[in-house]
């Protein structure tokens, strides 16, 4: 297959390559632990029911969307919609939309780094811990040994209490995601992502495994499964497309992306569905992963960070082979972690390359390099920082700290704005023809999935926007 001739004439060697890129893309922190406890909180299969329809309804038509008008535009996300523009005979100015998308994709890089550096400290720790054991002759010792439950999840403390550590971890995660993204498409992403992702499976199959045989895997089913309607409040409805659009990577200029390095020969319906299959198979295994690991030792399946960082290594330390597990497992958040953060800064460096001429490599450092800079800020806002409050003004930003505002201000507004916007842009203003062809629908497909974007899509969005940015208009 050949690749299309986008940022620097590269392309994808396989439609294999390229569905594994972009499933990498889309598996990443948000499916291992924000997934599984919003599902748990919020309802349980109430909220299992409602995401799988929001994936199905509007997330996969507009991944859809989204690879499409980069395959048709062929550059970076920018030019890309900029192209479509004008062989549609509209405006110019639609490549605001790509704009507002790479923007969102480095805002995000730049705090999803510094999450992923915790990460990395719990490889460490737990790496350390198993190989400890192991040259002790006893590979199969739990987790953290000789540890009170204090101390355990006292160590998330001690990592935040640390600024130099948090940098030092944050600059390790971010040069690796540099490293791979500044050796090509083909070289680089492709490489890493046909490597890491399988890995991710196995590894993934293997903890599940693990948990179902040595976990509570009851309690867990019930957990996550048992559907409670009544907790399906407007927010509730909020956070659900919310985190189908971040766990899909929509919005972020990374699809629109790697769309562009898509040949001509593939048919993009059915990868956009098996992109959309693999991201919520995923999230909903990774919660029959986690819940039976915290139930078998009667933990609370406390929410945020606390879940993977504190509520797991306790339970590591409380059954057989945690050690080993233990660090299984946060390598594989760690993969799942890294293919998402290359899709990140994969975006806003096609641009740079593309505007500034500047060679791949020196475009994804200074990317790299600014967002870091960035991320540095979310870090020392764990510490020296820890009282600024960046949007304490705005009610839904009070109580945010500079990592939580970032994260907030992209999941909450610019990501539905970037929706909504290719929702229009598709559903409205491309040309009809252009997009037939290369969307690979014909027929009553065709007419129900641009119906879908047209009309379900900008409407759902709508109000998303509307209720995230004022919360308890209806009340809650
Ligand atoms: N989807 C990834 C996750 O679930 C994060 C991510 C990667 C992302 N690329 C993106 C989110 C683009 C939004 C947009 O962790």
């Amino acid at each position: 297959m050949a690749g299309a001739a986008a940022a620097g004439g590269q392309g994808w060697s396989s439609r294999t390559a390229f569905i594994l890129a972009a499933v990498g893309a889309a598996v990443g922190l948000g499916n291992i632990w924000r997934f599984p406890t919003l599902a748990g909180e919020n309802g349980g299969g109430a909220f299992v029911l409602v995401y799988i329809a929001f994936v199905v309804l509007l997330g996969l038509p507009l991944v859809l969307s989204e690879i499409l008008l980069g395959r048709a535009g062929g550059e970076d996300a920018i030019g890309s919609v900029e192209n479509v523009a004008v062989k549609s005979n509209r405006s110019r100015n639609w490549r605001g939309l790509g704009a507002l998308q790479i923007t969102s994709g480095f805002l995000i890089l730049s705090f999803y780094s510094v999450v992923a550096g915790w990460v990395i400290n719990y490889v460490f720790i737990s790496g350390g811990d198993f190989f400890g054991s192991l040259f002790a002759g006893d590979p199969f010792s739990v987790a953290f040994s000789g540890e009170s439950q204090d101390a355990i999840t006292g160590r998330m403390g001690e990592l935040f209490a640390d600024p130099g550590r948090l940098i030092l971890l944050h600059a390790l995660f971010m040069a690796a995601t540099i490293g791979i993204v500044a050796s090509g498409v083909h070289d680089g992403i492709e490489k890493a992502a046909t490597w890491l992702m399988p890995a991710f499976f196995v590894l993934l199959v293997i903890v599940t495994i693990y948990g179902a045989f040595k976990g509570n895997f009851e309690d867990a089913l019930a957990f996550l499964f048992t559907p409670d309607f009544s907790k399906l409040t407007p927010t509730v409805l909020n956070e659900a497309l919310g985190q189908a659009l971040f766990s899909l990577s929509l919005a972020a200029g990374g699809l629109l992306t790697y769309g562009a390095y898509v040949g001509k020969d593939v048919n993009l319906a059915p990868t956009a569905g098996m992109i959309a299959l693999a991201d919520t198979t995923v999230a909903i295994l990774a919660g029959l992963m986690i819940f039976p690991i915290v139930f078998a030792v009667g933990l609370d399946p406390a929410g945020g960070p606390a879940l993977i960082f504190q509520t797991l290594p306790v339970a590591f330390n409380a059954m057989p082979g945690g050690a080993l597990v233990g660090f299984v497992f946060f390598i594989l958040i760690f993969f799942a972690a890294l293919t998402s953060s290359i899709s990140l800064l994969e975006g806003p460096t096609a641009w740079v390359i593309d505007r500034f001429g500047w060679t791949r490599k020196k475009s994804a450092f200074i990317v790299g390099l600014v967002a870091f800079l960035i991320g540095v800020a979310c870090a020392l806002g764990y510490n020296v920082w820890s009282d600024i409050r960046p949007l304490g003004f705005w009610g839904i930003f009070a109580e945010a700290d500079i990592l939580d505002t970032l994260d907030g201000f992209t999941g909450k507004i610019m990501l539905p704005l970037g929706a909504l916007l290719v929702a229009v842009f598709v559903g409205w203003k491309a040309d009809r023809r252009l997009v037939e062809s290369e969307s690979g629908l014909s027929g009553g497909m065709f007419a129900f999935w641009r119906f879908l974007v047209a009309w379900a899509a900008p409407v759902a969005v709508s109000l998303v926007l509307l209720f995230g940015l004022i919360p308890g208009l209806l009340g809650d």
